[in-house]
């Protein structure tokens, strides 16, 4: 299941060394608007030059089939064949979109990811999930498959929005929390303020590979692929909760602060160290602020975690930690503990 990951501080010449040894009849580069303009340039001229680029409009709301069907539609009427490459540039969902088109067009053609948010060079690029959304639900059609190449560098980042690197770094802290003390350090000292992309790229290395190893181990999340859910069960629910009130929350504060409660859960039914949960919510806190709700809103809250897809029963699933690197998976949190995380939330916000 092992997909090839390049980390790389130069993406032109980790190219061209590539494509010397790669074989294909027609090169595809599929982009979005704005990786188009902001990531498409730094690409090689001689690999622009013989590619054929097809652009879909940007954001998770075009993760549909209207442009998968765009991107089939491109590919069949510009001669591509099983034995042509597609080269997906762009965030999670240029990745799971062209992923899934890739894999799926004449049953499966050549594709290489290359990231350029860092949530989809932590977390959406690598793993082997593909889709789109459908029917209202997210990523509710897709398969699963390797790209043949996974290529990470941190240049494309200069011209993500401060929301949008804090978002995929939300990731980085779940990795290094499932991970180890040593990552969970690194993580905690690196100068959000400064952003200094050449320090950040061992740490994204190292977390990349943290979920790699997690998935190689569990491909199709059986098992300790769970792990991964860390903060995601109430993540999600601040997210759903989020869209109904009409407030946009980036999928990495959701999940930041799903972080905080299910901390606060292992640290009362796994033991999880009071010094570390104390650690993670002011760093949390002052990184992503907070989230406004009041007691009103946890039969709702409670409600959206009992219908999360990843739970097997009406009982909350929860991945949760005894220590840092201590994975305790499928763990159930009853209806009182998750009213008691959220109230430890609000507490700790002083509201
Ligand atoms: N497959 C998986 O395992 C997995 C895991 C996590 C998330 N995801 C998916 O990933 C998606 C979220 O990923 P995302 O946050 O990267 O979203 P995204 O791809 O929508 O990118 C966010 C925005 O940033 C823009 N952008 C991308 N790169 C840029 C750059 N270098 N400079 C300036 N703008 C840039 C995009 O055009 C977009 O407007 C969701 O669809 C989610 O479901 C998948
Ligand atoms: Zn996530």
């Amino acid at each position: 299941m092992t997909q090839p990951l390049l980390i790389t501080h130069k993406i032109s010449e980790t190219l061209t060394q590539l494509f010397d040894g790669l074989k294909f009849d027609k090169l595809f580069i599929l982009t979005d608007t704005e990786t188009n303009r902001y990531c498409l340039p730094l690409m090689n001229e001689e690999i622009r030059e013989q590619a054929q680029i097809i652009t879909i409009k940007n954001g998770d709301v075009h993760k549909n089939i209207e442009s998968m069907s765009e991107v089939w539609e491109y590919l069949s009427n510009n001669g591509a064949t099983r034995r042509s490459l597609m080269i997906n540039l762009g965030g999670g969902m240029i990745t799971d979109l062209g992923g899934f088109a890739a894999s799926t067009f004449k049953r499966g053609m050549t594709y290489i990811n290359i990231p350029t948010t860092l949530l989809g060079s932590v977390d959406a690029a690598v793993g082997g999930k593909t889709g789109i959304n459908f029917n209202g639900l997210k990523n509710e059609v897709g398969v699963f498959s390797n790209a043949k190449y996974v290529i990470i560098t941190t240049e494309f980042f200069h011209t993500l929005t401060n929301t949008e690197f804090l978002s995929g770094y939300s990731e980085m802290i779940k990795h290094a929390l499932i991970d180890s003390d040593e990552t969970w350090n690194a993580i905690l000292h690196y100068n959000l303020e400064e952003k200094n992309l050449d320090q950040l790229t061992p740490l994204l290395g190292k977390s990349v590979k943290i979920k790699e190893r997690i998935v190689n181990s569990d491909p199709y999340e059986k098992g300790l692929r769970k792990a991964l859910n860390l903060g995601h069960t109430f993540g999600h629910a601040f997210e759903s909760y989020a869209m109904r009130i009409h407030k946009e929350v980036p999928h990495g504060y959701a999940v930041a602060w799903g972080i905080v409660c299910e901390l606060y859960i292992s640290h009362k039914k796994q033991g999880f160290p009071v010094t570390k949960l104390r650690e993670a919510v002011d760093f949390i806190k002052t990184i992503y602020g907070s989230f406004y709700f009041t007691c009103n809103e946890y039969e709702e809250l409670y409600e959206l975690m009992t219908h999360d897809k990843k739970n097997e029963s009406q009982d909350v699933n929860v991945t949760l930690l005894s220590d840092i690197g201590e994975i305790q998976i499928n763990q159930v949190a009853t209806k009182n503990e998750i009213f008691e995380a959220l109230d430890f939330f609000r507490e700790c916000n002083g509201f």
